[in-house]
């Protein structure tokens, strides 16, 4: 079976709101519910594991997932002070015969039924996978003067997204390897990388935005009118 962890835990201090980013509506429905009505709606995916801030448990319970039907939700968790405690937290509840997790933020709504099934056929595949897109702008590398350092051929430079999917016990391993070592990293896939297990990049899409600051809103609202008319 095939569980996704949906990160929800975090402040949202970019964001600048009065709630929770998460909470906050996208043509109506909060950024949440359209994040975790995709996954409901991919048959690929049997449970999901909603990872909150222990602040926001009544805003989220009795306010937001009351009003959706959202059945493959098995457990409501909190989560920790750094994204990375919240993903351990998360993996500590998967079903035990749970074979590939997907982690994903709660702030992208805008993936797919297509990218979740590109994740979980490459974590199958190759142990460990990040959704991601490659880089429209040239990147500088820069020293801490502000000086370039060097600037990467663009053909090699990918922006990260989630979901990053992984075969339970190598993304179980990469944090427990990560506690030993020490390391924080600030999404999954560098915690195997750093374990010395490869990370295959599948494509996701640009539209899969993550909400970060208001502006990002907007441009969510735009892409979900666009995609109706079409
Ligand atoms: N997240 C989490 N637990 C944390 C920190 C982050 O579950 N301790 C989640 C967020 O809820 C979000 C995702 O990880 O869905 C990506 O993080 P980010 O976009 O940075 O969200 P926030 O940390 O909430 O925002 P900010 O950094 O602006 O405070
Ligand atoms: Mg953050």
């Amino acid at each position: 079976m095939n569980t996704a962890i949906i990160l929800a835990a975090g402040k949202g201090t970019r964001m600048k709101a009065q709630l929770n980013k998460q909470y906050l509506l996208l043509k109506g429905k909060p950024i949440i519910i359209h994040t975790l009505e995709v996954f409901e709606r991919s048959p690929l995916i049997d449970e999901i594991i909603l990872v909150i801030n222990k602040n926001d448990v009544e805003l989220c319970k009795k306010n937001v997932l009351k009003k959706y039907r959202l059945r493959k939700v098995t457990k409501i968790i909190n989560g920790g002070k750094e994204r990375q405690a919240s993903v351990l937290n998360g993996l500590s509840q998967i079903n035990p015969k749970s074979q590939i997790v997907l982690i994903h933020d709660g702030a992208r709504p805008l993936v797919t039924e297509e990218i979740i099934k590109s994740c979980i056929e490459g974590a199958k595949e190759y142990g460990a996978v990040s959704a991601g897109v490659p880089i429209k702008d040239t990147v500088k590398i820069i020293k801490e003067d502000g000086f370039v350092n060097f600037t990467p051929k663009r053909k090699d430079v990918w922006i990260t997204q989630t979901p990053q999917a992984f075969k339970t016990e190598i993304i179980k391993n990469a944090h427990r390897f990560a506690a030993t070592e020490d390391i924080l990293g600030t999404d999954d896939a560098m915690l195997v990388e750093q374990m010395g297990v490869k990370v295959k990049m599948v494509v996701g899409d640009y539209e899969n935005l993550k909400i970060t600051t208001p502006e990002d809103l907007i441009t969510a609202e735009a892409i979900l009118n666009y995609k109706r008319r079409w």
